[in-house]
């Protein structure tokens, strides 16, 4: 069989292990011929590839980013009607001038919803879930979210040092256009007072009145994590939203730091390098077993697979009721509403 990998959307640490995962599987235990697809979709729509071998995936576990480069690219985008009828059309033409028995497609929501289509369009496909943003339905965790997980966290302990020579409040904004896990996790992993998701409405004044409540009890600073995706004026970001407002309102002083894609870049840490090989290694006993339209999966410490009809383009929001932010409220963690806990 020769199986082609893509892999698309924002990258992260992890892929290259994915891309390696798959690769050996194939190759060594199958026969497999693998060929790796560039830049995402795109690859498939301008036909450039190359066959990957055992040389060309050697020395890449470790290495961050892609080795096949990755795109945004959507070819089901009705942007350009002619397009829309084109691109879908020369991706099913060159997957079978490039004689592929399937496909790989490594990525987030938007590319689980193509490669659904793909899917219903007649390619065998099988998805691989990747992003920081841990926003993929089907899944309990992508790989990419751990690896963000301790470079946000890693950078909010030092700013608790810096916080405090200062006695300041620190707004620091991690990732997650949708969702707030990253958000979630790493506020609650480096001890954030405050924690602001897009799936909790937040009244700014709540926040102000939470900081001026610490620093009446004698805190000497406070740490607040915003997700970027919280609702904002329009072009104003979260963390500078938040700074200006928490200082005008309480007086203190407020300083603001973006983490961007420092959050994407790097080495993957060794839990996503093991998952994301599990996954490449699960996609290839699928397409082995010719269980094609299906996106590998965790659930709990079992990799399975879901249908990808079931998963395309659905978002896995954190549930405002989530154990962990119920445990973090009772410990006097504020997320911006109701945070009138008794005690504090
Ligand atoms: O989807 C992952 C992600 O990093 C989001 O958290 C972020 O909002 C987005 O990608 C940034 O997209 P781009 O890399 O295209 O700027």
């Amino acid at each position: 069989m020769r199986i082609g990998i893509l892999t698309a959307g924002g990258d992260c640490p992890g892929i290259n292990a994915a891309i390696r995962g798959v690769g050996k599987t194939a190759i060594l235990e199958y026969g497999m011929e693998v060929i790796g697809i560039s830049s995402g979709f795109l690859g498939l729509i301008n036909e450039e590839y190359v066959q990957l071998d055992e040389n060309l995936l050697s020395g890449i576990l470790t290495l961050g980013g892609t080795i096949l480069g990755t795109s945004r690219e959507n070819p089901f985008k009705k942007g350009n009607i002619i397009n829309a009828i084109d691109k879908p059309r020369l991706i099913k033409k060159h997957y079978q001038e490039m004689g592929l028995d399937a496909l790989v497609c490594i990525g987030g929501n938007g590319t689980q919803r193509t490669a659904a289509q793909l899917s219903d369009a007649g390619l065998n496909v099988i998805g691989i879930p990747k992003t920081i943003d841990n926003d993929v339905w089907g899944t309990d965790i992508t790989f990419g979210f751990d690896s963000a997980l301790w470079i946000a966290t890693e950078a909010i302990d030092r700013l608790h040092t810096t916080a405090n020579s200062h006695k300041r409040i620190m707004v620091i904004e991690v990732m997650g256009h949708h969702a707030g896990w990253l958000a979630l996790y790493s506020g609650i992993a480096s001890g954030g007072d405050i924690i602001l998701l897009p799936e909790i409405e937040f009244d700014i004044n709540e926040v102000a009145r939470c900081l001026k409540k610490r620093a009446i009890n004698k805190k000497p600073y406070s740490i607040v994590v915003v997700a970027e995706g919280i609702p904002t004026p329009k072009g104003e970001t979260a963390a500078h939203y938040v700074s200006t407002n928490i200082e005008n309102l309480t007086g203190l002083e407020t300083r603001e730091t973006i983490l961007g894609y420092i959050q994407r870049g790097g080495s993957p840490s060794p839990m996503d390098r093991v998952l994301a090989t599990r996954y490449g290694a699960q996609a290839v006993e699928l397409i082995a077993e010719k269980k094609f339209g299906q996106m590998v999966s965790l659930k709990g410490n079992t990799v399975t697979s879901v249908p990808l009809a079931e998963v395309g383009g659905k978002l896995r929001l954190v549930p405002p009721d989530h154990s962990l932010i119920e445990k973090a409220r009772k410990m006097g963690i504020c997320f911006g509403s109701e945070c009138s806990n008794p005690r504090t």
